[in-house]
């Protein structure tokens, strides 16, 4: 922790209260006590796969079975879940000063789960579970069926024991729209390719409109002279850059900060 670093939540807790622009940014480690695994650690496999590796343009490309096999049964997970503590003292703290301040909660999470606490001025950075995109036409429409498709009933299982997956392309969801038949895929923002202009046009923080990736919204802001807290379990590389860190599951950090 560097020297101008503080734990000290009665003072952040003052800083918040006297703040009128208040942007909350969640990662992946805010859904996980609502039992949605990361990327990272133990939980980021499915099957033998490393997660992220299947969230990439390329593994769609090469087999769109596999791919829609596992976010098939992501959307699967994420519709079980519930919003944890976390989730719901950031909808409830939106809802208490929503004539006293301007919040905006910015997600990288595609679970869906901030909406469901009831969060309203949202912004999915990395897109949505329940979207699909038209790969010709690129239509975006919500989707909540599932399975999305016949095809995709009992699959998705993440046993490890379980290899190839052959479902043909014709029978992975398809584009209803006349004259387009395009293959769909999940409207989420893979590894490797570029956040969505008109959604980070909103999300910039600040004044500026210079255009950077997620990781570095709050390192950003913190260079401008923003109040910067991070949660976390443990320390990440950008945690020296910010006033405040806080350390412990946000399930039980935020319910504590956000209480009034
Ligand atoms: N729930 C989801 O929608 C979900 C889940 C996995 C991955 N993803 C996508 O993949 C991208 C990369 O995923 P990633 O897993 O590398 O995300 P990430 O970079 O946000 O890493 C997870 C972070 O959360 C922290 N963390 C874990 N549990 C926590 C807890 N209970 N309280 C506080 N902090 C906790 C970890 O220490 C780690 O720093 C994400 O940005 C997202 O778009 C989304
Ligand atoms: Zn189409």
């Amino acid at each position: 922790m560097s020297t101008r670093q503080s734990s000290d939540m009665v003072k952040f807790r003052e800083a918040l209260k006297s703040a009128k622009n208040v942007v909350i940014l969640s990662g992946a480690g805010m859904s996980a006590e609502s039992g949605i695994p990361t990327f990272r650690g133990a939980g980021g496999y499915w099957r033998k796969y490393q997660s992220s590796s299947l969230a990439t343009p390329e593994a769609f490309k090469s087999n769109p079975s596999l791919v829609w096999e596992f976010y098939h049964y992501r959307r699967e997970v994420a519709a079980k879940a519930k919003p944890n503590p976390g989730h719901i003292a950031i909808a409830e703290y939106e809802k208490r000063h929503a004539s006293d301040k301007n919040i905006t909660v910015i997600t990288q999470n595609v679970d869906g789960l901030h909406a469901k606490a009831g969060t309203k001025n949202l912004l999915e950075l990395h897109g949505c579970l329940y979207k699909t995109r038209c790969t010709k036409c690129r239509e975006v429409l919500d989707n909540t069926d599932i399975p999305i498709c016949e095809a995709l009933s009992n699959r998705g299982a993440p046993d490890v024991n379980i290899v190839g997956s052959d479902i043909p392309v014709k029978s992975l969801p398809h584009c209803v729209k006349p004259g387009c038949g395009g293959l769909l895929r999940p409207h989420i923002v893979w590894f490797g390719e570029n956040l969505e202009k008109a959604v980070l046009d909103k999300a910039v923080v600040g004044t500026s409109s210079v255009v950077y990736p997620a990781a570095m919204f709050a390192p950003q802001a913190a260079a401008r002279g923003s109040i910067v807290a991070e949660f976390n379990l443990e320390p990440t590389p950008a945690t020296s850059d910010f006033q405040y860190y806080f350390e412990g599951p946000c399930g039980e950090m935020l319910p504590q900060v956000l209480a009034d």
